[in-house]
């Protein structure tokens, strides 16, 4: 049974956020919603979420001692990582302490912190199809991966430690193969020298399945699938997403087998993003993360339920209902330049878009390339939506003052 107490009292259901941009932003409201103490934890002040908790914290979360010193100082029931660049072993330390509950688990946190942790999960452990890859830790076995081991041309090279397509760089042939490595070596989120180099996947599309781990009346935990998004990435980066994307129903079949199946190694309650790329009847596993997905923003307006509030029914071990309302498309609002403290023009004009809405993140500082809002849009038909989100997204306007 789930019972949730009065915030600011004694008996408050208390859930921190590692983590509160735009996603924890949406998570932190949907708690708020159903009467959660909400405690907002960032490495900046005035991060997105902190604007809406009830509690803001900055601290260093990569820091194991700043980090157990927080989560024993607040003792939250359930602490909520959002982000993938913290201290997952302080973590494992707590729950296994008894001091709070990690969602979905602190080693599905930990495993996908990094890119090897999850591959080599879903590779080698559960066998699930992969492009081919290897690690390493030098130019010169990079080189090697390529031309002896036989990962071939074209390929992919990551830094094993990073996200939104920083340090990522596709090598077609040997004159790209050093500077992709300068490239990873300069784009990692902590000082390291590993990478991943993956054989390029030449997929029709990505999608990103969103899968939920939640309790059913049975009070057992069930998986849940919503329709796949699909999306249109740039370096590495979202810039666009829609629900739902057709697929073939074979393609559609693998897709959650593979989802449920890394799903419920990782195990846990919350809402998993899982990655994958589409050929024909052939899926290909590329990531999961243990929370909600930045392309499915899109839910925000397609889904009766979007993937916030599906995350905080289920870590709250409440039911959820995945289904879809309407077709529809996100559209990224960028910063365009490099101000503190900007201001949108435009968003009238925007929202005279037909079925659109937007969010702005709120956030303090904005560079070009910075992701400050997003556009959505519903309409009886996914490219109709398209367009009116990118047309939306257009006509917001950042301006330094
Ligand atoms: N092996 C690959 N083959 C083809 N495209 C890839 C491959 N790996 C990554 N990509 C492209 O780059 C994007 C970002 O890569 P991803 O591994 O998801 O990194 P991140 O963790 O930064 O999101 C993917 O969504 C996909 O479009
Ligand atoms: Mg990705």
């Amino acid at each position: 049974m789930t019972t949730i107490g009065t915030p600011l009292s004694p008996r408050a259901t208390k859930v921190m956020l590692l983590g509160s941009g735009e996603l924890g932003r949406e998570v932190l409201i949907a708690l708020q919603r159903l009467g959660v103490e909400t405690i907002a934890v960032d490495r900046y002040d005035n991060a997105p979420g902190q604007q809406v908790a009830h509690h803001a914290r900055t601290i260093t979360m990569s820091d194991p001692d700043q980090l157990r010193a927080l989560i024993e100082a607040e003792r939250p029931d359930l602490v909520v990582p959002e982000i993938e660049a913290i201290a997952t072993p302080a973590l494992e330390a707590l729950e296994a302490e008894g001091v709070t509950t990690v969602i979905p688990t602190a080693r599905a946190a930990r495993l996908t912190m990094d890119r090897e942790g999850i591959r080599r999960l879903a590779a080698e452990t559960l066998g699930l199809p992969t492009s081919p890859y290897r690690f390493c830790d030098s130019l010169a076995e990079l080189e090697a991966a390529i031309d002896i081991v036989g990962i071939g041309y074209p390929c992919v090279v990551k830094p094993v430690m990073s996200s939104s397509g920083k340090g990522q760089s596709k090598i077609d042939g040997p004159d790209d193969v050093a500077p992709a490595w300068e490239y990873a070596m300069a784009g990692g989120r902590v000082s390291q020298t590993r990478v991943i180099v993956e054989g390029f996947i030449d997929f029709d599309y990505e999608i990103t399945l969103l899968t939920v781990r939640a309790r059913g009346a049975s009070g057992e935990v069930e998986t849940q699938f919503c329709e796949p998004i699909g999306h249109r990435q740039v370096n590495g980066d979202y810039v666009e997403s829609w629900q739902p994307h057709p697929m073939p129903s074979t393609a559609l079949e693998r897709a959650q087998q593979i989802a449920g199946a890394v799903t419920e190694n990782l195990g846990g309650q919350g809402i998993f993003g899982v990655e994958l790329f589409v050929k024909g009847d052939q899926v290909w596993f590329s990531e999961v993360s243990p929370r909600p997905h930045d392309t499915g923003m899109v839910t925000m307006v397609t889904q009766w339920q979007n993937e916030f509030e599906l995350h905080a029914r289920a870590i709250l071990g409440l039911p959820v209902d995945t289904t879809l309302r309407s077709p529809g498309a996100s559209a990224v609002i960028y910063g365009g330049v490099d101000a503190e403290g900007v201001v949108f023009d435009g968003v009238d004009a925007a929202l005279q878009v037909p079925h659109t809405d937007i969010r702005l993140f709120g956030k303090p500082q904005s560079f070009p390339t910075r992701r400050m809002g997003v556009a959505l849009a519903y309409d009886d038909d996914v490219d109709t939506a398209r367009r009116h989100a990118a047309e939306a997204a257009g006509r917001v306007t950042p301006r330094a003052v």
